[in-house]
C-alpha cells in the first residue's frame, strides 16, 4: 500500500478510537466509574492529538486531508460496533482490541518507511505511548 494511503487509513482508525473512547467515557457504569471515566478521557485526548499529527504529516507529504464520516467509515479497518457498551469489561475489551489493531498497523507502516525518518520517528513515538495505554487497559480488566 502507498505510504499516504496507509497513513490515511491510520488517521481514520485514530478517529474511530477517538469516538469509541468518547463512547466509553460517557457510557461507562459500575464501581470503577471515576478512574475509567478519567482514563478514557486521556485516551480520546491522545487519539485526537495523534490524528492531528498524522494529518499534518500527510500535509507535509503534499496530501490534503478529507475528514468526514463517510470517508472515515470507508477507510477505517476497525470493525464497526453499533452496541452501546457500558460495563467496564465491555468498554475495556473494545478499546484493547482497537489498540492492538492500531499498534499492529503502525508497526507495519514503520516497516515500509525506509528512508522517511520523520514519519518513522513520529510513528515510533506514537506506538510507544499506545503500548503504555494498552498495558493500562489490560491491567484494568
Ligand atoms: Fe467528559
Amino acid at each position: 500500500m502507498e505510504k499516504h494511503k496507509a497513513l490515511y487509513q491510520l488517521f481514520s482508525n485514530l478517529w474511530i478510537l477517538f469516538f469509541e473512547s468518547r463512547n466509553a467515557h460517557w457510557n461507562i457504569t459500575g464501581p470503577n466509574f471515576k478512574p475509567l471515566h478519567e482514563f478514557f478521557a486521556e485516551i480520546y485526548t491522545k487519539a485526537d492529538s495523534d490524528a492531528d499529527l498524522v494529518a499534518e504529516r500527510l500535509r507535509q507529504l503534499g496530501k490534503f486531508i478529507p475528514s468526514n464520516f463517510a470517508i472515515i467509515s470507508k477507510n477505517t479497518t476497525i470493525p464497526e460496533s453499533t452496541k452501546i457498551l457500558s460495563s467496564s469489561k465491555s468498554c475495556l475489551d473494545r478499546l484493547i482490541s482497537i489498540h492492538q489493531l492500531i499498534n499492529k498497523q503502525i508497526v507495519e507502516i514503520i516497516q515500509e518507511c525506509d528512508k522517511d525518518e520523520a514519519t518513522k520517528n513520529m510513528l515510533a513515538d506514537m506506538v510507544e505511548k499506545m503500548e503504555v495505554n494498552l498495558w493500562k487497559l489490560q491491567s484494568s480488566l
